[in-house]
């Protein structure tokens, strides 16, 4: 299919792009005691997934429990909730796709959340399996000293939990633009998971899985030896902002094809606006920087820069989004590139997962 025979907005994503950002993680790893299991947050279709374990991820990450049901109806595993399962609704939907057979581990955090779970399981006859969220200093969720730790692999055992591991995110650091302070901000953190993964040890509970890590610190964080994963997501397609943190380490696979609607002298208006993309981490560009999508409404974007000068209506643009991973979330379809060619479309399954 001719891209031109596509109706606007809507996606483009370049499987190329996407191959390369797959093969280049895979070669970076390579040889390395850490491996790679990848957010879904950010493909949210098991197309990519698929990739990504065949080039040697030993898993995939996600965020919802939508999103691990998307990953079991493609028979994909094993799955790493790296967030917490509250409540008896959830709990009882967790223990509904472990009754299915699929592989998932999920974080806990607190002893609350330990008890939930032992009595989901009790209610279903199932066994869980869990790591230990750790707060590495993002303060998000996870337990701070490692005796809690401990306290809560114990606490897993006597439920009848597996007890697999810990994970600590580093979210205060990945975005950082200054790569010293990032890299400052991020060995910190990881000296934090350190003691959590010391005081297990020398309480006889060595984790299995020592989980951290996003596309912003993917370098740093398989350097310590105790590493065993990273769940690093944006890397696939990559995004405006996170091209500015991490030039040249990966390419730009996400686009949002856009039709031109007017031209004026000093802008240019075309048709996606906050309904087909996302503005929080800044302005869509084109490719070459030369236009960006200074404003969004609801339908439109206001298109200013040099390049709205060779601009008529009917035009069609492709900009690439500043957050991948909310644009497309408003999507459904991924428009498969391959040169010049749409050489199929993918459902975009894990999108507007809300829970
Ligand atoms: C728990 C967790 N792990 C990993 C990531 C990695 O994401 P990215 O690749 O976008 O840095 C995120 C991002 O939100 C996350 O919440």
């Amino acid at each position: 299919m001719d891209i031109a025979s596509l109706d606007t907005p809507c996606l483009i994503l370049d499987i190329d792009i996407v191959e390369s950002n797959i093969a280049r993680m895979a070669a970076f790893l390579e040889g390395k005691p850490a491996k790679l299991r990848p957010h879904f947050k950010t493909p949210k279709t098991p197309e990519v997934a698929r990739r990504q374990l065949a080039a040697g991820a030993v898993g995939i990450t996600v965020a919802k429990l939508g999103e691990a049901e998307v990953l079991a109806d493609a028979g994909i595993g094993p799955i790493l909730m790296a967030n917490q399962v509250v409540g008896p609704v959830k709990i009882d939907r967790l223990m509904a796709l472990l009754a299915r057979g699929a592989d998932v581990t999920v974080a806990v955090e607190s002893e609350f959340n330990v008890r939930e779970l032992a009595e989901g399981a009790a209610r279903s006859r199932q066994r869980p399996k869990a790591i230990i969220e750790v707060d590495s200093g993002m303060h998000r969720c996870g337990t701070t000293l490692p005796a809690q730790t401990v306290i809560l692999a114990q606490k897993l055992q006597e439920a009848g939990i597996e007890y697999r591991g810990i994970m600590g995110y580093e979210g205060h650091a990945v975005l950082l633009p200054d790569e010293g302070e990032r890299a400052e901000k991020a060995t910190a953190a990881l000296e934090i998971v350190r003691k959590h993964v010391e005081g297990l040890a020398e309480a006889g509970l060595a984790p299995e899985i020592v989980s951290v890590g996003g596309t912003g610190t993917f370098e740093i964080s398989t350097l310590p030896e105790f590493v065993t994963d990273i769940q690093a997501g944006s890397y696939v397609f990559m995004d405006g902002r996170y091209s500015h943190v991490l030039p040249g380490r990966f390419d730009c696979a996400l686009t949002l094809l856009t039709t031109v609607l007017t031209v004026r002298e000093d802008y240019a208006v075309c048709d996606a606006g906050m309904k087909s993309l996302t503005n929080e981490f800044g302005s869509p560009r084109t490719a070459d920087g030369s236009i960006k999508a200074a404003r969004l409404s609801e339908e439109h974007a206001h298109l200013t820069g040099e390049g709205i000068a060779s601009l008529h209506p009917g035009d069609r643009i492709e900009l690439i989004p500043s957050h991948g991973d909310t644009t497309l979330n408003l999507h459904s379809t991924y428009h498969v590139r391959k040169g010049n060619e749409i050489v199929e479309e993918w459902p975009i399954l894990g999108a507007r997962k809300y829970h």
